[in-house]
């Protein structure tokens, strides 16, 4: 039930960070204090909602960190949240503290525990922030931005050493199950090829593709691979390896890089938005739903809807990737 005016929300942040978190904590305390909302940080994610973890966080306590990566309030992976008693614990410390409803920062995993407290009556609204883009209702997820810039930057450097020794890179991203980061990275580093989970491709086409770029006279082969296409990135770069197809190879795991750092000026600004209308939203009874971007525009889209379908990679980009690669 959420009473007709909200007194008092808590936020937290949960799953893998994002770079932007902060920025968005930021904006829902200080959005919070605009509408005369008193603001909780949990911290340490669904684990720190079971443990009562809350603290008051004021104008000042969120000074300093728009532009810091990770997340002030700590993160976790709560398997005990999972479980039906975890949850009931959780709202057992929310219902103590008084607050009134409960902003969740975080990805598809976090969403979908968010919708257990919104089924128990919880009042939630979701953010997704996620670098591996792979949340259905929003165009973009905080942290993405920072994370392609990062492997933009990256990938930069390991082409000048490609091109130096004539090598072919198989560069892996994260992502989880989705093919989003790897591609958009492929497009803006113009990449030779794009490996993505949604789309099997055998060994022998990759090979294909590195000796025709060494035949067509370039000296350098840049694949990029996503970290959830089978074989994994080691056993390729091992059977492509052993194959003669002029370049020699070497893989780079990009890794947790990609999780850190500053977040972007357009993560900043997303980040802002999101957590400001997730507390306009709150104020106007709208709840159990995620901010989404919409275009331009953010929009409340239920949560229900946001984990009932996985968010596909667009087939469009993988296009332009393939296309551009000649
Ligand atoms: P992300 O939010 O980045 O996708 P996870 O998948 O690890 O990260 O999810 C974060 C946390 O959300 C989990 O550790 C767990 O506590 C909670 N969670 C995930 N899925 C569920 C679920 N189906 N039911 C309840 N809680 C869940
Ligand atoms: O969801 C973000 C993400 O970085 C994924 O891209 C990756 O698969 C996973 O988290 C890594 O998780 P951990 O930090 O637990 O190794």
């Amino acid at each position: 039930m959420v009473p007709n005016h909200i007194k008092s929300i808590a936020v937290l942040t949960s799953g893998g960070d994002a770079p932007g978190m902060n920025p968005c904590i930021r904006a829902v305390v200080r959005a919070g204090l605009a509408h005369d909302i008193k603001v909780f940080g949990v911290e340490g994610g669904y684990q720190g909602l079971i443990r009562g973890t809350f603290r008051p966080l004021g104008a000042r306590d969120v000074g300093g960190i728009l532009q810091r990566g990770g997340t002030i309030l700590q993160t976790a992976r709560s398997t005990e949240f999972r479980e039906r008693n975890g949850q009931r614990e959780a709202i057992r410390q929310l219902n103590n503290a008084e607050i009134d409803a409960l902003v969740v920062l975080g990805g598809d995993g976090s969403l979908h525990g968010a919708m257990k407290l919104a089924e128990q009556g919880v009042a939630v609204v979701g953010v997704p922030a996620s670098i591996d883009n792979d949340i259905f209702g929003t165009d973009m997820c905080i942290g993405v931005d920072t994370a392609l810039n990062t492997i933009v930057d990256g990938i930069d450097k390991l082409r000048d050493t490609a091109s130096s020794h004539s090598r072919a890179f198989l560069v892996e991203t994260m992502g989880r199950n989705s093919g989003y980061l790897a591609t958009l990275a492929g497009i803006v580093t113009g990449a030779e090829m794009v490996l993505v989970p949604e789309v099997a491709t055998p060994v022998a086409d990759i090979a294909h593709t590195i000796e025709e770029a060494y035949l067509r006279g370039k000296t350098h082969a840049i694949i990029v691979v996503a970290e959830g296409f089978k074989p994994n990135t080691t056993e390729l770069g091992r059977q492509i390896d052993e194959m003669d197809l002029g370049f020699t190879t070497r893989v780079t795991i990009l890794g947790h890089i990609q999780r850190g750092g500053k977040p972007s000026a357009f993560d900043r600004q997303l980040a802002t938005r999101f957590g400001i209308k997730a507390v306009e939203f709150l104020t106007r009874g709208q709840t159990n739903v995620m901010t989404g971007l919409n275009g331009r525009e953010i929009i409340p889209i239920p949560i229900e809807t946001v984990i009932s379908q996985p968010k596909q990679v667009s087939m469009e980009y993988l296009e332009m990737a393939r296309m551009m690669a000649r």
